[in-house]
């Protein structure tokens, strides 16, 4: 640990650190909540600094036109505010419409997860596999749903669905005074004497003047919606067990909010109870078994590698999460997988298009490391005693396309580049016998990494690409012992194998139908998805 910086003061630092993600369908307004939370905090002046989609600042490379294409947002990777005392780590998930290992690989590197949930639409395909995710990570989860100032569903009914659909139990903080679309205030679970009202400043800003009112004057004003508010929040708590930190911690529960992050209603709420109920940054597993202290020589995970977000000078960013002890900018860290060790010369933070350079950083912070073209997503860096922290999951890809270069005089650079979008996890590159290495299998979580394997083999590696859609559906690992096996089994043409560049065999499977038949053949060959992620 620095010479400068005590036991105590890391403490200190890492207990005010609140490090967490959103994570949501699109549209269910992941951006509008952040400028919302941003704007409480007073990290940023004006709500829609953050990344409105429309007039997006500092639009400064082929990357980040795609994005603006798009419309998506692949470039953020957390953003540092303070509030009451605490500083807020928000890290961002990629928001695209389809999938990719990205927005998983971001959930290993928070401490809580904020789930936004549309009123109207309630729990949508995305959230849900996020979900699994934080689930499967022991991420807690509190749970935000939004545009209650719209028309939408039943409250109690949203809570049903979190219940049946999840299987996690939601425990109500606030409640809403008014169904969605008419939307008055806000009742607290703790104080049930008074409720929040709020109107719109006409004309004003987006924020929501807030008044409180007792309950007598709640009764006066609001008459019926306030008792219907009482009661519901009554019924919503008697049938649960209550809120209880450990249960909360262990994702049994998650507890509930209800807002609008457009009109800032509920938002504040929200923040407090990140600062509150969202677990300090603590000890992490160590692969092998032990944990590191937060307290120990600097450690931290790399959970996303960010390319070329600058063409001007071709860099490279890994973005790494503080898991223990001090980082200090120019410190020497070694790389777990390779024991090589490597200055920090050029750290920064990162949102958007804009860049600080940072000097320190506590556990539950983020850092980005500029050109640290040695590093992968997954790696451990530390000091003194060495750390590898456990791998992160690899996802069952969905999609499949066999890449070929368009110009097959510049083959030296389809290869590079290839190797580099598997080394960065852009995409898994599966090589199959019946293909060979020429023509690679790029298999992905969700199609978009598809368009982002194409934008970069052409502009970043000069080397067009073909990518031809494959057919298969599902993919399967198999364990050392089965390995000799699958390699002897006889496929189909609905069937194939293919090596992983990490040496694992995976088979691939036209569907559901080939992959039980494949099964019922060979009941000795075990297959697994990599992870269920629904
Ligand atoms: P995303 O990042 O999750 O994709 O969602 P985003 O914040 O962009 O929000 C999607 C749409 O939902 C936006 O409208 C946004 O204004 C709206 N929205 C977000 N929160 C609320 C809310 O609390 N109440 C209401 N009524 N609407 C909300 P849009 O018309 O698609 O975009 P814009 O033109 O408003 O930017």
């Amino acid at each position: 640990m620095s010479q400068s910086i005590s036991t105590a003061q890391v403490i200190d630092e890492a207990g005010r650190r609140r490090t967490f993600a959103v994570i949501s369908h699109p549209d269910a307004g992941k951006s509008t909540l952040t400028e919302a939370l941003a704007l409480h905090a007073r990290a940023i002046n004006s709500a829609g600094a953050v990344h409105g989609k429309g007039d997006r600042r500092g639009v400064t490379s082929d990357w980040m036109e795609l994005e603006r294409e798009r419309g998506i947002s692949v470039t953020s990777a957390a953003l540092q505010f303070g509030y009451r005392e605490r500083v807020m780590n928000l890290v961002d998930t990629p928001g695209h419409a389809d999938f990719s290992e990205d927005t998983y690989r971001v959930l290993s590197a928070v401490d809580c997860a904020i789930m936004l949930v549309d009123a109207a639409k309630g729990l949508e395909e995305q959230t849900r596999k996020l979900f699994a995710v934080c689930r499967h990570r022991g991420v807690p989860v509190i749970t935000f749903i939004n545009k209650w100032d719209r028309r939408g569903r039943e409250s109690l009914a949203l809570l049903d669905d979190i219940q049946n659909v999840l299987g996690i139990t939601p425990v109500p903080q606030v409640w809403p005074v008014g169904p969605a679309g008419n939307f008055r205030g806000i009742v607290q679970a703790s104080d049930t004497e008074h409720m929040v009202r709020y109107t719109k400043e006409p004309g004003g800003t987006r924020v929501a003047l807030e008044e409180v009112l007792d309950s007598a004057q709640a009764a006066e004003q609001e008459g019926d919606l306030w008792q219907e508010a009482l009661e519901e929040l009554e019924l919503a708590l008697d049938s649960g067990p209550g809120y209880d930190q450990e249960a909360f911690e262990n994702g049994k529960i998650t507890p509930v909010f209800f807002g609008a992050a457009l009109t800032n209603i509920g938002v504040k709420l929200l923040l407090d109870a990140v600062v509150e109920l969202a677990p300090a940054p603590g000890p992490r597993p160590l692969d092998g078994g032990g944990s590191r202290e937060v307290t120990e020589d600097f450690s931290g995970v790399v959970f996303k590698i960010q390319a070329n977000m600058d063409p001007a000078h071709r860099d490279r960013i890994a973005f790494v999460r503080v898991c223990s002890g001090v980082f200090e900018r120019g410190m020497n860290v070694t790389r777990a997988a390779s024991g090589r060790s490597f200055a920090t010369k050029y750290a920064s933070t990162v949102f958007g298009a804009e860049r600080t350079v940072v000097d320190t950083a506590y556990p539950g912070d983020v850092v980005g490391l500029i050109n640290a073209s040695a590093l992968r997503v997954g790696d451990t860096l530390y000091t003194g005693r060495k750390a590898t922290f456990p791998p992160l999951p690899a996802f069952a890809p969905e999609y499949f396309a066999v890449a070929r270069p368009k110009d097959i005089s510049r083959s030296k650079q389809f290869r590079r580049g290839v190797s580099q979008l598997d080394e960065e996890g852009v995409v898994q590159v599966l090589v199959s016998d019946r293909r060979g290495d020429q023509a690679p299998v790029m298999a992905a979580v969700g199609p978009m990494q598809f368009d982002v394997v194409l934008h970069r083999m052409e502009h970043e590696f000069s080397s067009p690409i073909t990518l031809d859609r494959l057919s298969y559906k599902l993919a399967r690992v198999t364990d050392p012992d089965g390995q000799a096996e699958l390699a002897k089994a006889r496929l189909t043409d609905a069937e194939v194998l293919t090596r992983r560049s990490d040496d694992a065999l995976l088979a691939l499977f036209a569907d559901k139908w080939h992959l039980s038949a494949f099964q019922r053949a060979k009941p000795d060959i075990r297959l697994d998805p990599l992870i269920a992620t629904a």
